[in-house]
């Protein structure tokens, strides 16, 4: 599979077949995903990877938007991305090393984020990045400790269809040159 390949074939998958995902494989999957590039290669990023009766009590911290709840219950697994807080984007007394203040800790968690669905496609799993959910909820059933936030749950699994691309936007709309 070329990288175009990948970028381009991979899609947000919310059906998934019955057939777990091995810890082997989801461990060789975290691997490629800890190449992403991060600030000050700080590596903020930490997965935790839920299964069972305790993916079943994540489902229902999705009062917010319950069809995300339908998605994680038919998934065999659910991985959260959290970060360390206060290091990506900060100085070493606490400061913001630039304007953008806090930002950089959700860019690190996207750019990681992707690095790892696209590892997953690779490997013939289907994700779907989630950002809406109980987010209080959730982080006090994982057990998130207070240097550390919950950002994104990621539904993982064999996918059970196969959705159209949605429409870009074209090259002219995204690029422009000075
Ligand atoms: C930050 C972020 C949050 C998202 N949150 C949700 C979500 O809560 N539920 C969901 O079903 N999809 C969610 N998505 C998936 C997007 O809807 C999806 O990526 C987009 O429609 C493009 O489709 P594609 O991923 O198949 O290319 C999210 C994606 C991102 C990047």
């Amino acid at each position: 599979m070329t990288a175009k390949e990948c970028i381009t074939g991979r899609r947000s998958i919310r059906k998934f077949t019955d057939q777990p995902v091995s810890h082997e494989l989801i461990s060789k999957i975290v691997e490629t995903a800890s190449f992403a590039p991060s600030w000050k290669n700080t590596q903020i990023v930490r997965y935790i990877a839920v299964e069972g009766e305790k993916k079943e009590q994540l489902a229902k911290c999705t009062s917010s938007f319950p069809g995300n709840g339908v998605i994680i219950s038919n998934a065999p697994m659910v991985v959260a991305v959290t970060i360390i807080k206060g290091r990506s984007g900060f100085e070493r007394d606490g400061s913001y090393t630039t304007r953008k203040g806090s930002s950089w800790q959700m860019f690190d968690a996207g750019v990681a984020s992707e690095a790892f669905c696209l590892a997953a496609y690779e490997q013939g799993l289907g994700t779907v990045i989630m950002g809406i959910f109980d987010e209080d909820e959730a982080a006090a059933l994982l057990e998130i400790p207070a240097e550390r936030e919950l950002v994104a749950l990621v539904p993982i699994g064999y996918p059970a269809e196969s959705p159209v691309a949605p429409r870009r936007k074209t090259v002219g709309d995204l690029l422009t040159f000075q």
